[in-house]
């Protein structure tokens, strides 16, 4: 089994009720356009995949992959471009997905970074935020749970790139390699 004890925080029934509301939501806001949907790769792929089967919207999605440096539990803000998009991004409507925003750094980064492509739009959409660890200025437009201080895993979120695919959004309780 699983290395390292956990504690439910959300179920996964909490979850489905709330990326089907968000991708409600969403759809409402997209209507008539045809977005393209912006993963963030590892983490947040779980989350696209259950979210773009609620929109009744047309999509395209596409992936990047960005590591952070720092620790496994947290960001020193340099980010860099593991896997880019395949497609340009000039004048379309762009919702960056994302599993969880921490500090914000890496989002920042990223934000900027689409920015620079001229985007018709951009907007971001995150399952998960800790307000409280907020060291750079970015807020979601959509957000799922506000959620503690704590370090979670499952549903895409890893530790040491393990528990991604636990059902639950668990809470951590030990930390072992
Ligand atoms: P930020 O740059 O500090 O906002 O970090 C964002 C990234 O750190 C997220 O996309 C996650 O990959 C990772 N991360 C932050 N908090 C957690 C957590 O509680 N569990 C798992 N990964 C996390
Ligand atoms: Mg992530």
């Amino acid at each position: 089994m699983l290395a390292g004890k956990t504690r439910v925080l959300l179920t996964r029934e909490e979850i489905r009720e709330k990326v089907k509301y968000l991708a409600e939501v969403v759809s409402r806001d997209y209507k008539d356009k045809k977005p393209l949907l912006v993963c963030v790769l590892k983490g947040a792929v779980v989350f696209l995949s259950d979210f773009m089967r609620f929109l009744s919207i047309p999509v395209e999605i596409d992936f990047m992959a960005v590591s952070s440096y720092g620790n496994s539990t947290a960001t020193l803000g340099v980010v860099r471009i593991l896997k880019d998009l395949e497609v340009s991004i000039e004048n379309k409507d762009i919702i960056i997905l994302e599993d969880i925003i921490d500090s914000g750094l890496t989002l920042s980064y990223l934000r900027e970074n689409l920015l620079s492509r001229n985007p018709g739009s951009l907007k971001i959409v995150t399952l998960l935020d800790k307000p409280e660890r907020r060291v750079a200025d970015i807020e979601p437009d959509y957000c799922g749970f506000c959620i503690p201080d704590e370090f979670v895993v499952g549903y895409g979120l890893d530790y040491n790139e393990k528990y991604r695919n636990l059902p639950d959004l668990c809470v951590l309780l030990e930390f072992v390699k």
